[in-house]
């Protein structure tokens, strides 16, 4: 069993990994935490509120997390997930809290709860793990590990042709956690951008209806309309949801040992991974697995089963 902290900004893929989460036994949902991402705190915190009271699972504490970044400005990508960043879905009236403590406490709370046993999933920009670092620095001794859906290693970014979004959103926290020590996954664009949905794919397995399905045709509607077309794109990346199911099925992915920094200065290339996989030049010891291949055929099969089997 897998102990879980979602670190999250819904985000239309970010629904895609709740419902996974939530539908796969290996894992144990401890809490959501919400920063600023996709869309503003505010709302990534009403979304996760949202899709919680959805599935009825109000016992599921949701801590809002950062506003901002630690040092950059606020990025968004509302024109990839809407306005309210789940496709700009009508939101049923809100009856759910977030709880009073911030994202950073929450995370420290929980890894000192369970120590050694929690696994910080991070599927948006990574400023509360940072923050939960600078209040904790002992912190990284005491956590499982940590499992990031970010960067671009061999391959190009998707904000700027360095950058993958979550790491460019927060290139300093994403510095932060790379350094922190604790046992880290890097699930990358190498490998999500290969994991795709079709629309005809999405629209057959959802056809059968049901609030889960219902919800997953509607906010990926907004993508395939709105966003897709004009950015010759085709078919869903399922970024978060991999990112998600390689805590549980690792062998998904084929991971390689890699020392990896973050670029912070670069005008043009702030935020980029820059991997070293040899020990010629490479300034230190590995410090992450990333993940350089992907059974993504099997992932989507997972998927799909996963999701027929607790909503239908
Ligand atoms: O680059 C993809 C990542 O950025 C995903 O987590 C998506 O939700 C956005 O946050
Ligand atoms: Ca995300």
């Amino acid at each position: 069993m897998h102990r879980i902290i979602l670190d999250t900004d819904p985000g239309i893929d970010d629904a895609l990994a709740f419902f996974l989460a939530l539908a796969s036994p290996e894992i144990q949902l401890e809490a959501i935490t919400t920063v600023s991402g996709n869309v503003d705190v505010e709302q990534t915190t009403r979304n996760a509120l949202t899709l919680l009271q959805l599935l009825d699972r109000g016992d599921i504490p949701v801590a809002r997390g950062s506003r901002y970044p630690i040092v950059r400005t606020p990025v968004e990508a509302t024109e990839v997930h809407g306005a309210n960043g789940l496709g700009n879905i009508e939101l049923p009236p809100l009856k759910l809290q977030p709880i009073a403590q911030h994202a950073a406490d929450l995370i420290i709370e929980k890894v000192h709860q369970y120590p050694g046993e929690i696994t910080l999933v991070a599927i948006g920009p990574l400023t509360n793990l940072a923050l939960a670092l600078r209040k904790e620095p002992g912190l990284a001794q005491h956590v499982r590990e940590v499992v990031i859906m970010g960067g671009a290693v061999r391959v190009p970014g998707n904000v700027t042709p360095c950058a993958e979004f979550n790491i460019f959103a927060d290139p300093h926290a994403a510095h932060m956690v790379f350094h922190a020590g604790w046992p880290l996954r890097l699930v990358s664009l190498d490998v999500t951008q290969l994991v795709t949905f079709a629309r005809e794919h999405i629209e057959e397995f959802t056809r059968s209806g049901g609030v889960v399905k219902d919800c997953i045709r509607q906010v990926t509607s907004f993508y395939f309309e709105r966003f897709a077309p004009f950015y010759g794109i085709s078919t869903f990346q399922m970024h978060d949801p991999l990112c998600l199911a390689t805590v549980f099925q690792p062998d998904l992915v084929t991971w390689e040992e890699a020392y990896v920094d973050v670029e912070l200065h670069g005008t043009l290339t702030l935020g980029e991974t820059v991997a070293y996989f040899n020990d010629y030049n490479r300034p230190d010891k590995p410090n992450m697995r990333v993940s350089s291949a992907v059974d993504a055929e099997r992932f989507i099969r997972l998927y799909v089963e996963r999701i027929e089997q607790a909503w239908t």
